[in-house]
Formats: C-alpha cells, structure tokens, sequence
C-alpha cells in the first residue's frame, strides 16, 4: 500500500493567511526552517497509480498536480476513483465541490457526514448539480472493500470508528460517528494505516487499535491545551475544540511513544504550533519520542 500525504495542516493552512503567529512569521521570513503546509488530506493506493483520498481539502487542485499517476491517454482524467471522509469539517470536504469537473465521484462516509454535508454545508448538494455522486455509507466497525470507479476491488479495506469529538458548528443536530477515524487495509500484504486528523483524546481502546498498525497519521492541531489562549487569538483550550495537544501529562505525544508502529506521524497541525519550526525545542522533543511531524509530500509503502 503507498500513502501519500497531500497536506499536514489543519484548516486555514500554514502560513494562515490572517496569521502572524511565531510559527507563521517563520514560514515567511524563513520557510526552509517551518515548511510551508497545505490543509490536511491524505492519499492511498494499492497499486501506486489509482488513488483513494482520505478527505478532500481545500486545496485539493493543487494537491493532485503532487499525485504520481501514469500519463493518461485520454483528454480527461480523474485520478481519484473515490473519496473517505473522517468528518465534515470544511477543511475535510470543501474540496469535494471543488472536483465537480470529474463526471462522477464516489465518497465514503458514516451516515452522519453523509447528513451534514447534505443538509447542513450543503457541500454535497451543490456537486450533485455538477457530478454524479454516490455515497457508500460507512458503518463504524464494519469495514468497507473500496472499489475502483469501475466497480473492481482495489484491495483497499477501510474501518471507521468514532473519535471523542463534537460536530462542526454548523451541524444542527449531534449525530452518533460525525468524526471517525480510519484503518485503511490492504487486504493483499495484511498492511495497514491509521488515519485520525481530529480527535478529542486518546483512551487505552484508542491507543490499543493505534498499536495495530504500521502506520500512525494522528491529530497534531496543537501544542498546549492553551495555545490560542496564550497568543490572545482564541478562548477555548485545545481539548474544548476536540484536539487532544501533543504536550504535556496526557498529551498525544506521552500516549503514543510506547507504540511499536514504526511510523508515527502527525498531520493536521494549526500553524500555532511551534513543532513547525524544524530548529524548536518542541520538534526536537518529537523526534527523541520517535515520532515525526508530518509535511506535505511525505510518503510511504506499507
Ligand atoms: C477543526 O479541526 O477543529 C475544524 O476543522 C475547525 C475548523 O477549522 O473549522
Ligand atoms: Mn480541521
Ligand atoms: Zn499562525
């Protein structure tokens, strides 16, 4: 299985473009020191050339021009055979309007998402004007063979389960699995990668699922619990927005250092963050956990 990640920041992007947070003044005076990031999404593929994406952001255009694929030899090509949503935060599907051009698209999602980006973001409804859009339900725990456009299987097995999150805000109604994260399969080689750009906490299930797979891509929105508190730009703590920080007792970077999965990486990450800065004292305690700060491009074979 390859995996690619197309972007490891969280909405808004990195630098945001109303943001002169430290982080962010780094990435424009200095970008070879904080990389630039576009907003979270990432791609699988069995095969290396026909692609899955785990949510679409808002910078999918761009993101694709990165996607290895052979030369197609027709005048249209959508190199995307479907699309799994994590939840219906717009920096996850706001890109699913923005591939209208493609004739028809496939999307997986839980049967909340599915409502939201219906009837709340209405995200959905406007690209049914454009494309015709099918939508396999995903049902937590029961996993899901993704098949290509054509129908064949890829081979690619995804199960979802919910993550301690609230709904966006624009969702009027709380629904069991608005956020979920994933466990991609590869049905062929048995290898496997966990998928979670946003989640409010990690108990000893959670972590104990983690453990299971080769790859770790997990919520890395914030450092502290007050990040945005300390900078003046925010009121709530990283925990009340559903992102359990990286630091600290309790904090994702304690939880997931013990695990055996070779590759653990975060992704997702607010442009606050000071592990963006490549010489921080916080990335360096990062990479003595063995974990990685995930950026755009970054890419495995499982
Ligand atoms: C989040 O990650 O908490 C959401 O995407 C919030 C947002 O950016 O709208
Ligand atoms: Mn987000
Ligand atoms: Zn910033």
């Amino acid at each position: 299985m390859h995996v690619v990640l197309l972007g490891t920041a969280a909405g808004g992007g990195f630098p945001q473009w109303n943001c002169w947070c430290p982080p962010c003044r780094v990435a424009r005076s200095d970008p070879h020191r904080a990389i630039p990031r576009s907003q979270s999404s990432a791609a699988v593929s069995a095969d290396g050339a026909r692609w899955f994406l785990l949510n679409a952001s808002p910078d999918v255009r761009d993101q694709l021009g990165r996607l290895p694929f052979p030369a197609p030899a027709g005048v249209r090509h959508v190199p995307v055979e479907g699309i799994v949503l994590t939840d219906a935060e717009l920096d996850h599907t706001l890109g699913i309007a923005l591939l209208r051009e493609a004739r028809r698209l496939q999307l997986a999602a839980t049967d909340a998402v599915r409502r939201v980006i219906e009837d709340d973001s209405r995200i959905l409804t406007v690209t049914r004007a454009f494309a015709d859009v099918t939508v396999h339900e995903l049902v937590p725990e029961r996993p899901l063979g993704l098949c290509y456009g054509d129908g064949t299987p890829s081979g690619l097995r995804i199960t979802s389960f919910p993550v301690p999150a609230g709904p966006p805000r624009f969702a009027r109604e709380e629904r069991p699995a608005h956020t979920v994260g994933l466990i991609v399969r590869d049905e062929r080689t048995g290898s496997s990668c966990a998928f979670v750009p946003g989640c409010g906490g990690l108990e000893d299930a959670l972590v104990a699922r983690l453990a299971t797979t080769d790859l770790v891509l997990f919520d890395g929105t914030f450092w502290t619990d007050d990040e945005l508190i300390g900078l003046g730009i925010g009121e709530r703590t990283a925990r009340e927005m559903d992102h359990i920080p990286v630091s600290g007792a309790g904090g994702s970077l304690q939880r997931l250092r013990s695990l055996p999965s070779a590759n653990r990486v975060y992704t997702h990450i607010n442009n606050t963050n000071p592990m963006l800065i490549q010489d921080s004292p916080e990335r360096a305690l990062v990479e003595q956990a063995g974990l990685q700060v995930g950026f755009d491009g970054m890419r495995f074979t499982l």
